[in-house]
């Protein structure tokens, strides 16, 4: 970036609450990242989420910055009908891009997980964390609990999350053989370190919303506000994906319904989707912008991942970033 760019970029930022998260790092971690054709360097964002969450959304918080505070007026609530691990919710609660958020997930581990912190309950989490003693058995007797107040269950999806191969808690996943450096099980348990993403949670848990339901209900019933903006991380299964089958319990949705719900959206949203054929041809058909963005997968392999929205022009000062390819256009568009 030219000194002259990073000036007027330091001068945009002035007002804005995350400048001290900038002025540490670099002021657009992205757009430096982009300029030496890499990912974006997840390192750079702050780890807010209490998941270790398969296809997680760390890795887009810089882009997911970007677009957001370029909408005007500034808007109420953001709405992520697909959270998961809520990495994106919470960092616009944090950084106060919004007022609220309303996190919907329909996966019952997950959602214990969020109703728990809504409910009030993070604190209680997070001393169970620190005061659990982890080791196979110790676990297994924890998970094998069956009628378990929704604090517990949150505690059981945790531990489940941590200690699993791949964080996946889809029915077929299994402890962690090696883990990391040899370590096992306990290779991805850092009591003190979730312990913390818990305690802050409490910070911000009044301005969550959560509903364990259908993400597509939520969208519809949304879908006429204009101070409303959307974050939509589908679990990918178009196009025979096989990706979204192995990691989440509820995989099956319709995409056509969900890209026609999208045009009926009044506010804005910002979609990403697996890099796949049918995708780019239910955006093109339904009119939306598509831009390619790099990442890195859980492997480190680099990849792109396919970022879908009313119009992404403000992304084509990245250079990493581009159309798909010109065979997919139709209409001129
Ligand atoms: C790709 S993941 C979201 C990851 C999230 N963006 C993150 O950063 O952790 C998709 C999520 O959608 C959930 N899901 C699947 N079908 C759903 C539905 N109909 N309504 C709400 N959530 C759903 C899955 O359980 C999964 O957690």
């Amino acid at each position: 970036m030219s000194n002259l760019k990073r000036r007027q970029t330091t001068k945009q930022l002035k007002s804005h609450s995350d400048m001290k998260i900038f002025r540490q790092q670099s002021f657009f971690p992205e757009l430096c990242e982009a300029e030496t054709r890499k990912p974006v360097n997840v390192a750079s964002v702050p780890q807010r989420s209490p998941f270790r969450y398969p296809g997680g959304k760390t890795w887009f918080v810089p882009t997911f910055r970007d677009w957001i505070r370029n909408q005007h007026p500034k808007p109420e609530i953001l709405i992520e009908p697909f959270a998961g691990g809520g990495i994106i919710s919470i960092t616009a609660l944090f950084e106060e891009f919004v007022s609220r958020v309303v996190m919907v997930e329909i996966d019952e581990d997950i959602a214990a997980v969020w109703q728990s912190v809504v409910d009030g309950h993070a604190g209680w989490l997070a001393k169970r964390i620190l005061d659990f003693d982890l080791t196979k058995e110790s676990v297994i007797q924890e998970i094998s609990k069956t009628d378990v107040s929704v604090r517990e269950k949150a505690f059981q999806t945790i531990l489940k999350n941590r200690t699993f191969h791949g964080g996946i808690l889809a029915d077929g996943s299994g402890f962690l053989k090696h883990g990391e450096n040899g370590k096992g099980i306990r290779s991805r348990w850092y009591p003190a370190t979730i312990a913390k993403r818990f305690n802050n949670l409490e910070l911000v848990a009044d301005r969550i919303v959560f509903r364990q339901e259908d993400g597509f209900e939520v969208m519809q019933e949304y879908s006429q506000r204009n101070d409303v903006v959307f974050f939509i991380d589908p679990p990918y299964t178009a196009g025979g994906k096989k990706a979204g089958k192995r990691l989440y319990r509820h995989f099956c949705i319709d995409h056509e319904r969900l890209f026609s719900l999208c045009q009926s959206i009044k506010g804005d949203f910002l979609m990403t989707y697996d890099n796949a054929d049918e995708v780019k041809t239910m955006a093109r058909a339904h009119g939306f912008q598509m831009r390619l963005i790099p990442m890195k997968n859980t492997h480190h392999a680099a990849m792109e991942e396919l970022v879908i929205g009313k119009n992404l022009s403000w992304m084509d000062r990245y250079a990493a970033v581009h159309e798909p390819f010109a065979e997919y256009k139709v209409n001129g568009k």
